[in-house]
């Protein structure tokens, strides 16, 4: 068995383990299903946004929405396949109505998880996109993301390049260019 079908066994009995997690504080909220994440379990980069939205909840894969798809846009610019790399959230069910997740909630909507998820695909870099994924990673309080971004950071050992959400690229679009920046710098750690 190579490592990356190594790890895809690996997170596969992760992920079976919070499947339909009844302690999790949004299950009873009206989520369908949790939303792992998707992609090369084997990857050199991990994408961390804040929660999966409708399209994410209904499909169970995240990132299908119209955020998904500006971030499509932009691996596509950078000569990326979403098949290369790992995408997940900070929670891994919907919150009702879109709202953030409270610190309680990024705690124990299926508690450690994230973490093992890092432990398991040991990517170079992480990025994370918009300020809810970096307080949820960095345990941070009412982060600046427009001031935070680019900016390299740490988590653990693993270096960590914090940036826009799409969704916040869609209603600003002339950040366009400083999110495109980011991932192109993350990219660049995935050099051997
Ligand atoms: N926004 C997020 O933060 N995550 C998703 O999966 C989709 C939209």
């Amino acid at each position: 068995m190579n490592p990356k079908e190594y790890k895809e066994q690996l997170l596969q009995s992760l992920h079976k383990k919070f499947i339909d997690y009844p302690e999790c504080p949004l299950a009873p909220l009206g989520r369908k299903q949790e939303v792992f994440g998707d992609g090369n379990p084997d990857a050199s980069l991990v994408f961390i946004g804040e929660a999966p939205g409708a399209q994410e909840d209904a499909l169970g894969k995240p990132f299908v929405g119209r955020a998904g798809k500006l971030l499509n846009k932009i691996l596509d610019v950078l000569d990326i396949k979403r098949s290369e790399i790992f995408i997940t959230n900070i929670v891994k069910c919907r919150p009702p109505g879109n709202r953030k997740p409270s610190p309680k909630e990024m705690k124990l909507c299926c508690p450690g998880l994230l973490e093992k998820q890092i432990k398991i695909i040991k990517p170079k870099i992480i990025c994370t996109l918009g300020a809810t994924a970096l307080e949820g990673l960095l345990d941070l309080k009412q982060v600046k993301i427009t001031k935070q971004r680019g900016k390299l950071m740490r988590y653990g050992n693993t270096p960590v390049i914090p940036t826009l959400h799409p969704a916040y690229v869609l209603r600003n679009p002339k950040a366009l260019k400083d999110l495109t920046q980011d991932i192109q710098a993350a990219l660049s750690y995935t050099d051997n």
